[in-house]
C-alpha cells in the first residue's frame, strides 16, 4: 500500500495545470453506453476511477481506445453484457452510472447494489424511484438492481427528487435521452457536471434544456449518434490547488481552470484573506502573504453552494487561521473522518454531529497518518505541507482515485514529498525536491 513522505514548511510556488474534472469525465464515459457510434472524449483526467470506469465499459462489450493519454475513443456498437459485477462497483461506486444508459438503450440493467463508502451509506434509492416513474421495473436480487422497461422502451414523465442528487440526476438524464416522449427532472442537481454530460448528450442527438437548473427538461429521441466533448476542469482539484498556495504562504498560477464553477469556494477562500486573482478566464493568480488567515465559518451545500467536496481541505486551511470556524457538513453522514487525523498533527477540531469547530492558528507538526477517502486524503497532504517535519501518510490509494499526478505537479511547485511503494523496483512515481 503506498504512502506519501512529505516534509512540510515550504511555500508552494509556480504554475500548475488542472486536470480533467473525474467527476464529469464519469458519467460522459457511461454516457457512451448510449450509441452503437464513437465518442471521442478529450481531457479525461489519468486517474483510478477512470481506469475502472473504462474497464466496466470494456466488460459490459465496449471498445475503448486512448490514442493519448487525455483522450478516450468508446464504440459501444458490440454491448452483449447488461450487468455491472460487484468486484467492480465495491471499488467504486460511481458505477452506478451504468443502470441509467444501460436502461435507456437496451431497456434493462442489472448493476449491483453499491455499499456504502467511508463518508455514509450512499443509497441509490432516488435514483431507483426516478426509473421507476419512468417506467421501469426495479427489484433487488441478491444484492443486485435488476431493472427493466416493460416493452423495452422507458416512457417520459415527470420525476421528482426529495433530495439533490447528483449521479441520480445523471443518471435519470441518461435514462430518459431515449425514452418516449418528455421528461422533466424537478428538484436536479445544478452541479457544473450535470451541464458538461447535458451538453455531451445533446453533441450526441438529445434534446435536454435546463441542465444546470434545478428543472430539467428532455425529448426523447429515437437513438444518439457519434459525438465529441472535452471534458470541463476539475474544479476541486482547483481549490484543492488555492488551499495548497494558501496555507504554504506560496504563490500559484492555476491554469486551465474554471473560475466561474468555484464561486462558492473563492468568495468564502477570499474572506479567510486568500488573495485569488482571475487573470483570465481560465487562470487564477493564488497568493496569501504572511499567511495571516481569518477564520471564517462554512456550511456545505448542494452547489452553486460551497461544496461538499471541499470541506476537508477547508478544515485544514481554518486550522492555520487565527479564531474559532464552524464546520457544518450538510450533505454526508460521516464526512469528518479527516479531523481526527489533524488533530494527530496538532490541530484543534471539537465534532458535534455535522458540526466541527476548529480553533487556530495551530503549529502542525508532522506524524505519521491515514488516509480514509479521496478528499480526506487531500486535506492530509495539505496539512503536511503546512507542518514541521515529515508526515507520512499511509493508504494514498484514496488519493490516487481522484487526483492525477498529485506528487508529481506538487513536486514541480517545490513540494517535498515521495510516493513510497511498498516494493520500490517498480519505478513508482516520487518526486522530491
Ligand atoms: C457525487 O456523489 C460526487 N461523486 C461526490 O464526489 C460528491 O461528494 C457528491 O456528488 C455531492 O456533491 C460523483 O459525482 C462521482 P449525491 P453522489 O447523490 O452523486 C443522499 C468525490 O469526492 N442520497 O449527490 O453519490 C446521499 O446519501 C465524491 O469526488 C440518497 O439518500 O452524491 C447524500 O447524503 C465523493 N439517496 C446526498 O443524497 C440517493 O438515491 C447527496 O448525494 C442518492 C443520494
Amino acid at each position: 500500500m503506498d504512502k506519501f513522505l512529505i516534509r512540510g514548511g515550504k511555500p508552494l510556488n509556480g504554475t500548475v495545470e488542472i486536470s480533467g474534472a473525474k467527476n464529469s469525465a464519469l458519467p460522459c464515459l457511461a454516457a457512451t453506453l448510449l450509441t452503437a457510434e464513437t465518442v471521442t472524449l478529450h481531457n479525461v483526467p489519468y486517474v483510478k476511477d477512470l481506469i475502472t470506469q473504462r474497464r466496466l465499459l470494456e466488460d459490459l462489450g465496449a471498445t475503448v481506445l486512448t490514442p493519448e493519454l487525455h483522450t478516450q475513443k468508446v464504440s459501444a456498437a458490440n454491448i452483449e453484457i447488461f450487468e455491472a459485477p460487484y468486484e467492480l462497483v465495491k471499488t467504486m461506486r460511481a458505477s452506478v452510472l451504468a443502470l441509467g444508459p444501460l436502461l435507456g438503450r437496451f431497456g434493462q440493467a442489472k448493476v449491483s447494489l453499491p455499499g456504502g463508502c467511508a463518508i455514509g451509506t450512499r443509497p441509490i434509492d432516488l435514483h431507483l424511484k426516478a426509473f421507476e416513474q419512468l417506467g421501469a421495473i426495479v427489484s433487488l436480487e441478491a444484492g443486485n438492481v435488476v431493472a427493466r422497461a416493460p416493452k423495452g422502451r422507458l416512457i417520459g414523465a415527470e420525476t421528482f427528487f426529495e433530495k439533490v442528487s447528483v449521479t441520480g440526476t445523471e443518471n435519470v438524464m441518461m435514462a430518459a435521452v431515449l425514452a418516449k416522449g418528455k421528461t422533466t427532472i424537478h428538484n436536479a442537481a445544478r452541479e457544473p457536471e450535470i451541464e458538461d454530460l447535458a451538453e455531451l448528450l445533446n453533441k450526441m442527438g438529445a434534446e435536454i434544456t435546463g441542465a444546470g437548473t434545478s428543472k430539467i427538461e428532455i425529448e426523447g429521441v429515437e437513438s444518439l449518434g457519434e459525438a465529441e466533448h472535452t471534458i470541463i476542469p476539475d474544479r476541486i482539484e482547483t481549490a484543492t490547488f488555492i488551499v495548497a498556495a494558501a496555507i504554504t504562504g506560496g504563490e500559484l498560477t492555476i491554469e486551465n481552470c474554471q473560475p466561474k464553477h468555484l464561486t462558492a469556494v473563492i468568495e468564502k477562500l477570499r474572506e479567510t484573506n486568500v488573495e485569488i486573482i482571475e487573470t483570465d478566464e481560465s487562470t487564477l493568480l493564488v497568493r496569501c502573504p504572511g499567511k495571516n488567515l481569518r477564520s471564517k465559518d462554512v456550511t456545505t451545500e448542494p452547489h452553486p453552494a460551497f461544496p461538499t467536496d471541499m470541506q476537508a481541505q477547508y478544515m485544514t486551511l481554518m486550522t492555520q487561521a487565527e479564531g474559532a470556524s464552524t464546520i457544518v457538513e450538510t450533505i454526508f453522514e460521516n464526512r469528518f473522518m479527516h479531523a481526527s487525523e489533524l488533530v494527530r498533527l496538532g490541530a484543534d477540531i471539537q465534532i458535534s454531529g455535522n458540526t466541527a469547530v476548529v480553533r487556530g492558528k495551530s503549529n502542525l507538526m508532522g506524524a505519521p497518518v491515514q488516509a480514509s477517502d479521496l478528499r480526506a486524503s487531500a486535506s492530509l497532504v495539505l496539512a503536511a505541507l503546512a507542518a514541521e517535519g515529515e508526515t507520512l501518510i499511509d493508504r494514498v490509494y484514496h488519493i490516487d482515485r481522484g487526483y492525477e499526478r498529485i506528487v508529481r505537479k506538487l513536486g514541480k511547485l517545490g513540494a517535498s514529498i515521495e510516493r513510497i511503494t511498498d516494493n520500490m523496483s517498480n519505478g513508482a512515481e516520487q518526486t522530491t525536491s
